[in-house]
């Protein structure tokens, strides 16, 4: 049985959901509707979702392609307690959500860049968030999001990684 982790848990796909894209599966087949469907065609970021580490738009990555891999989506993003991750807190705290449609995709990428560096220029949190389009918010407030998310968790030395992988 073809398998991909979700949030640290082990799903199967079946045959006949190979030709799916990951956001269909994710959406459709796990009811994981928490990662969005803007446009379906690569340009909006808000399916973006994390695989192996990396983000990916899950709206033109085939399902088949995550087999075998670890993929964390914004519902694996709280702490063990259910407390939000601070990149979802710093969202709120800054003010980075209004109508919300595309925050999951903002926090999937922006947690994808404080992996790989914990404290990024407000430079190179723009440049890993312009493929995530935001009709509301004007970005500073986003881009201010992270910023802050960083600056937490680095003073108060909390663990960047996703809740879902710290719950094992
Ligand atoms: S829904 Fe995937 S980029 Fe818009
Ligand atoms: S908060 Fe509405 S699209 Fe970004």
């Amino acid at each position: 049985m073809n398998q991909i982790t979700i949030n640290g848990a082990p799903y199967g796909v079946a045959d006949d959901d190979l030709e799916l894209s990951l956001l269909e599966y994710l959406r459709e087949r796990r009811f994981l509707t928490g990662t969005k469907n803007g446009c379906e065609r690569g340009l909006c970021g808000s399916c973006t979702v994390i695989v192996d580490g990396k983000a990916l738009r899950s709206c033109r990555t085939p399902v088949e392609k995550a087999i075998g891999k670890s993929v964390v989506t914004i519902e694996g993003m709280e702490g063990p307690g259910g407390e939000p991750h601070p990149i979802q807190k710093a969202f709120m705290d800054a003010g980075a959500i209004q109508c919300g449609f595309c925050t999951p995709g903002m926090v999937m990428s922006a947690y994808a860049l404080l992996l790989r560096d914990p404290d990024p220029s407000r430079d190179e949190i723009r440049k890993a968030l312009k493929g995530n389009l935001c009709r509301c918010t004007g970005y500073q407030q986003i881009v201010d999001a992270v910023s802050l998310a960083a600056k937490v968790m680095r003073e108060q030395a909390l663990p960047v990684e996703a809740g879902c992988l710290r719950k094992r």
